[in-house]
């Protein structure tokens, strides 16, 4: 956790496979699957209650968010509290809150280079993302991109931007992604399968 900890000081992200116990993440991944996909039903917003918008050019995926209403959900916010309580030990990042969605991106699902912390009273400082799929194949598709912050950081539209290193991420079942909600942006590249996922954000407020 010590190492978890400073990868994301010092990268502004960090990647752990096999992180989550693997039989919670069948049974999340039963519930994402459970979403509909249906094309009314895939616009999720982007934000929560501050500045919810849909935006289908911008982000293609079914969203739930998780309110302790199965075991699985109970045991996955244990295991986020467990993060929220080293994260401070080791970073004294001083996070109190935590809010987390699942999320079915359907086939040709995707969401555009964004960071995650929007201006509210609950702003996120940590990200954390935990995959849900089984022998998930560079075909597939549906990769996290991130790009490492760094001083000289291009705003999206700028030529120089893609000559920035990135690095993927295969959403494969029980990997962890930690990342520095202010600082850090990434995208979902378009998805050839269904993809599920957790997205959760810890908040310097409760
Ligand atoms: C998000 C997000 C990444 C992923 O929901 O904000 O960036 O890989 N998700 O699902
Ligand atoms: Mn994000």
């Amino acid at each position: 956790m010590v190492a978890i900890s400073e990868g994301l000081a010092t990268h502004g992200y960090a990647v752990v496979a096999d992180y989550f116990d693997a039989r919670m993440c069948q049974r999340l991944q039963h519930e994402a699957l459970a979403l509909p996909t249906d094309a009314a039903a895939v616009d999720a917003g982007i934000g929560r209650a501050e500045g919810h918008t849909h935006a289908a050019d911008i982000r293609r995926a079914r969203i739930r968010w998780l309110d302790s209403s199965t075991s699985a959900q109970v045991e996955f916010l244990a295991a986020a509290e467990l993060l929220r309580l080293a994260l401070n030990r080791n970073l004294f990042l001083g996070l109190l809150g935590f809010e987390a969605h699942l999320a079915l991106t359907p086939v040709g699902g995707f969401y555009a280079r964004h960071i995650d912390s929007f201006a509210g009273r609950r702003n996120r400082i940590v990200s954390v993302v935990a995959y849900l799929n089984d022998a998930w194949q560079a075909a597939d598709g549906g990769c996290l991109r991130i790009w490492p912050p760094s001083g000289t950081d291009h705003p999206p539209d700028h030529p120089t931007r893609i000559n920035l290193a990135s690095f993927d991420v295969r959403p494969e079942s029980a990997t962890l992604v930690l990342m520095l909600s202010e600082t850090v942006p990434h995208q979902v590249l378009s998805s050839l399968r269904p993809r599920a996922s957790i997205a959760g954000w810890f908040s310097a407020r409760s």
